[in-house]
């Protein structure tokens, strides 16, 4: 079969055909351009079809192309990890707005936001961490292959911290935090991510413990002056903001996007 011919009966939508077709191939899609008269040789043909049939049955196509790019950069991405959503880089762009030398990654998965954060503010000390050890194992090949000197750690929440009387002036937190009951929720599209990653009971109670913790113990884990980014679904902020408030009212917070910046 011709690569024009591939693409045109795939079934698929066109930029999905292309990649799958392209990384079947292990070429890039301009390839498929340039040569689309060429015939498929059997081994990548037979990959293709493997591919296509995975994504048609709903397989999300980071899963298929191990890869999601991330604030500029492909991090591996299999289905021990959430994978990264263009949302949580707003929690890029805030940290870049101060200077920290201290930074704790809660919840890391594919560890995009710490070694994003390490790339990024070059001379910070940045400290990863997961309940899940699957997910830890793809956050340090994705360190290695970008090159990025991040420590992982395994911890429940704050756990492994509060023993180890470790200080932060940024916490950067992207806890499970849907809610399996909402009704607007399209709990089929998110079938193939680890549930662990993404369910939390009410889509708070993870968050709402670690607030709680952290305020409570802010003298043992956090800095003079820190700040927190905490992502979460907009509908839940008001309720994480009274918390918060309760908690501690001198808290300044913003909210941008998904993220609220607790300082
Ligand atoms: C929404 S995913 C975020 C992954 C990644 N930070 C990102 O932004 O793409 C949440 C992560 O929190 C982890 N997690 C769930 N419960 C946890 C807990 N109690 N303590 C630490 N991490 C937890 C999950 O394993 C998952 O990797």
């Amino acid at each position: 079969m011709l690569i024009r011919e591939w693409l045109i009966s795939s079934g698929l939508p066109r930029e999905d055909a292309e990649l799958i077709l392209a990384h079947a191939l292990k070429k890039d899609r301009p390839f498929l351009v340039t040569h689309d008269f060429e015939k498929i040789e059997s081994h990548a043909l037979k990959s293709a079809n493997f591919f296509k049939k995975q994504r048609l049955s709903g397989l999300p196509l980071a899963y298929i192309l191990k890869s999601k790019n991330f604030y500029g950069r492909d991090f591996y991405v299999d289905r021990r990890v959430l994978i990264p959503r263009p949302e949580s880089e707003t929690i890029i762009d805030l940290a870049k707005q101060g200077t920290y030398k201290n930074i704790l990654d809660l919840g890391t998965g594919s560890g995009c936001l710490a070694i994003t954060l390490k790339l990024e503010l070059k001379d910070a000390t940045v400290t990863a961490s997961d309940l899940s050890n699957s997910a830890l194992n793809v956050a340090r090949k994705n360190a290695k292959n970008l090159k990025a000197n991040v420590k992982f750690v395994h911890s429940d929440l704050l756990d492994y911290f509060l023993k180890h009387r470790q200080k932060f002036d940024l916490i950067v937190a992207n806890l499970p935090y849907v809610d399996k009951n909402w009704d607007w929720l399209d709990l089929n599209s998110l079938k193939h991510e680890p549930a662990l990653a993404l369910f939390s009971e009410r889509g708070t109670a993870l968050q709402s413990q670690f607030i709680s913790v952290i305020l409570k113990n802010r003298q043992t884990l956090l800095a003079e002056n820190f700040t927190i980014l905490l992502e979460s679904d907009p509908t839940t902020h008001l309720e994480l903001i009274d918390l918060i408030k309760k908690a501690d009212p001198s808290r300044k917070i913003e909210t941008t996007g998904f993220i609220l910046k607790v300082s």
